[in-house]
């Protein structure tokens, strides 16, 4: 399913936020084999889980606007890493918001930009009454973005992923509050 043609979601004033082309997928392997981006994420995956990965989530998006996209950069459309909502099996009710960037493309607001676009999407055209953030307690890069955001600690909890166990912070923000930020 994943082609040349791209489907874009949203433009932000740096970037484009935007279905998975062809282009994007060594990127993307690149991005989900290194240990760094993955150390809060369950360890690096192999090519073949990223792969599959694109797919289901490219499958998902396109069906009902849910899944980490593609983020690239509108000045040079190079592929900077994935931001979107998602389900998470531990709260079946809510929508998350997430993201992942590239190393080399850390410390400039990419990942706060592409997630603002990315609650305006979830309250606008999903309608939801609130939206949630999960990570790893010790993950402070994450945890500041939800925070830029101004999605504050719900709460803590002790989750499985697989046979990983760790300790999550989950972050939330509600419709009203999200309507009194300035930007929204
Ligand atoms: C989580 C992750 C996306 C955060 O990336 P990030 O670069 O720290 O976050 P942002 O893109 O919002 O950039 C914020 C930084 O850019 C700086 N910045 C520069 N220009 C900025 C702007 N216009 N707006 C906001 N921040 C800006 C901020 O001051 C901040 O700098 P700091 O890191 O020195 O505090 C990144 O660390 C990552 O991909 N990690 C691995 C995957 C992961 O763990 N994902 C989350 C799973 S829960």
């Amino acid at each position: 399913m994943i082609g040349n043609e791209a489907v874009v979601a949203m433009e932000t004033p740096r970037l484009r936020l935007r279905t998975f082309r062809t282009g994007d997928l060594a990127h993307l392997v690149a991005m989900n084999a290194d240990p760094t981006v993955m150390a809060h994420l369950g360890g690096p995956m192999s090519p073949e889980a990223s792969l599959a990965m694109a797919e289901a989530i490219q499958h998902a998006f396109l069906a009902e606007g849910i899944g980490m996209i593609a983020v690239e950069r509108r000045a040079d459309e190079a592929f900077l890493g994935i931001a979107g909502l998602n389900r998470l099996a531990w709260y079946p009710d809510d929508l998350e918001v997430g993201w992942r960037l590239l190393p080399a493309h850390w410390g400039r607001g990419y990942a706060t930009e592409a997630g603002r676009a990315w609650l305006g999407y979830a309250f606008r055209r999903h309608g939801v009454a609130r939206v949630i953030s999960v990570a790893d307690v010790p993950n402070r890069r994450s945890r500041a973005v939800m925070e830029r955001l101004g999605l504050q600690l719900d709460h803590t909890a002790l989750l499985q992923e697989g046979e990983d166990r760790f300790e999550a912070a989950v972050h939330a923000i509600t419709r009203a509050e999200w309507e009194r930020q300035p930007a929204s």
